[in-house]
């Protein structure tokens, strides 16, 4: 059955490497060829360097692509901030003081104005850097499929309800990918993402003390990654501590998170719930996956090209924005009135 699956996918990737629109969505990888050939380079070279300083943000980043196409499709709108007219996604519980790399995908968006001003959308900046992210930490890399364009709205609330919290259980996990049209199988793969990046302690502490308000830690977890895990996470702590997704290679994409799971050394409850819910169908995934690791790479690719064709807008359909973090024209008139001072002091200005 995997198998099955795994060679449709594979035959999809090639579909979309030749060039061929895919037939429900518009976008395509030489979108840019023309008109910004160097963006590739670009957010390369940007993603290369603050990837020295800081490398969990190769994760950041994939997961800052994930949490904007789970909300209203692939359209940046979780870069949006606060107006008077828009409910920010960034202070909603799933992202609130945990999404990153706002301010990396400010300078890449700066870098690529330089060069190509009014062309390329904040959609696909996110696309392309969850991509390099990848193939930065030894991941798989593909060619992202380009044409996105810029919402002119955000939704809060739809944060609220789509995103899946790393508390979900398997079902709560299959209903929201299966509400963005994502199978078990792209479940499985995406998740994957976490073989790289942080964790808070403030998302898995409950399994470490008092899993479900049963007064005992989550028995699927490997006693002495819970030892480790209670050492790093104080019960009553502040929950901001921070410990590696993936214990064994930390900052290198591979197919250790799978044979992490084998092991009860899954992070997360919805990391764990993959391989420990007894019965499941996606065990075999997991024992798939971490038995072969190329069989794991084309899947993720496959599952990252899918999940980056949600809701995506095309053609004359919202706009590309000069400032990732606010629609078009939408600074209130301050930007005709303030000349030379910031965008941030205008916008304190105007509160
Ligand atoms: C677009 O540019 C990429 C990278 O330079 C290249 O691999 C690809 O073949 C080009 N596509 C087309 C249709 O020219
Ligand atoms: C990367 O950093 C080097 C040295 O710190 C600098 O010269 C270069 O301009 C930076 N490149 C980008 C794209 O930020
Ligand atoms: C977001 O976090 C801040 C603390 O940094 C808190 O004051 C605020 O209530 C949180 N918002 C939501 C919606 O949870
Ligand atoms: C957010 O999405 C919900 C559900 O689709 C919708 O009912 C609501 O009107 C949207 N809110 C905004 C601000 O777009
Ligand atoms: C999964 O979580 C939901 C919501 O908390 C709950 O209603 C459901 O019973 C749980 N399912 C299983 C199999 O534990
Ligand atoms: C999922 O597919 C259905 C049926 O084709 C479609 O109506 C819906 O918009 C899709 N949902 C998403 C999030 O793409
Ligand atoms: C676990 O949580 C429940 C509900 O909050 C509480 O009643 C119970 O005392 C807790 N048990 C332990 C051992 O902390
Ligand atoms: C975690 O947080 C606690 C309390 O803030 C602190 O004392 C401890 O040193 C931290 N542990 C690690 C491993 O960071
Ligand atoms: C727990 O992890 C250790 C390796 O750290 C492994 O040898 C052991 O088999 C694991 N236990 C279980 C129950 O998987
Ligand atoms: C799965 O089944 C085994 C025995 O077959 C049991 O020990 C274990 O607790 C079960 N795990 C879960 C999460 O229900
Ligand atoms: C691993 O997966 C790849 C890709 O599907 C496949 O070509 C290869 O035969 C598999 N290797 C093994 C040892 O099964
Ligand atoms: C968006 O918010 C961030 C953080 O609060 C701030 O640094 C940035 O200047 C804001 N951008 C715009 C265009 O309002």
């Amino acid at each position: 059955m995997l198998g099955l699956s795994a060679t449709a996918f594979c035959c999809m990737v090639f579909v979309l490497i030749g060039g061929v629109p895919f037939s429900n969505a518009q976008l395509d990888p030489s979108f840019y060829n023309s008109t910004c050939s160097n963006l590739d380079s670009i957010v390369r070279g940007v993603l290369t360097n603050v990837s020295q300083s800081d490398p969990r943000m190769l994760g950041s980043l994939i997961r800052l692509h994930f949490h904007d196409c789970f909300v209203q499709g692939c359209d940046a709108s979780i870069l949006l901030n606060d107006t008077a007219t828009i409910v920010s996604e960034q202070s909603a519980p799933p992202n609130n003081n945990s999404i990153r790399g706002l301010d990396v995908i400010n300078q890449i968006k700066t870098a690529v104005e330089n060069a190509c001003p009014n062309t390329v959308s904040c959609a696909d900046i996110l696309a392309l850097s969850a991509e390099i992210s990848s193939d930065l930490a030894n991941g798989p890399t593909w060619q992202v499929p380009l044409g996105r364009r810029d919402s002119l709205t955000a939704n809060n609330s739809l944060a609220a309800q789509n995103l899946p919290a790393p508390t979900f259980n398997l079902t709560r996990l299959k209903s929201n990918f299966d509400n963005q049209n994502l199978s078990t199988t792209d479940l499985v793969a995406l998740s994957g993402g976490h073989t790289i990046g942080r964790g808070q302690c403030r998302f898995f502490v409950d399994r470490l003390y008092n899993f479900s308000n049963t007064g005992n830690p989550d028995s699927t977890l490997n006693t002495t990654y819970l030892q480790t895990l209670q050492a790093i996470c104080p019960n009553g702590g502040p929950g901001t501590n921070l410990t590696d997704l993936d214990p064994t290679t930390p900052d290198t994409f591979d197919s250790n998170y799978y044979s992490n799971l084998q092991v009860g050394k899954g992070l997360f409850q919805s990391d764990q719930e993959l391989f420990s819910r007894n019965g499941s169908d996606t065990i075999s995934i997991v024992n798939s996956f971490a038995n072969n690791q190329t069989l794991f790479f084309e899947n993720f690719v496959a599952s990252m090209i899918k999940m980056g064709n949600i809701g995506v807008l095309t053609g004359s359909q919202g706009e590309i924005r000069t400032q990732c973090n606010a629609v078009n024209g939408n600074s209130s008139g301050l930007a005709t009135v303030v000349t030379k001072e910031s965008s941030e002091d205008g916008m304190a200005s105007s509160f």
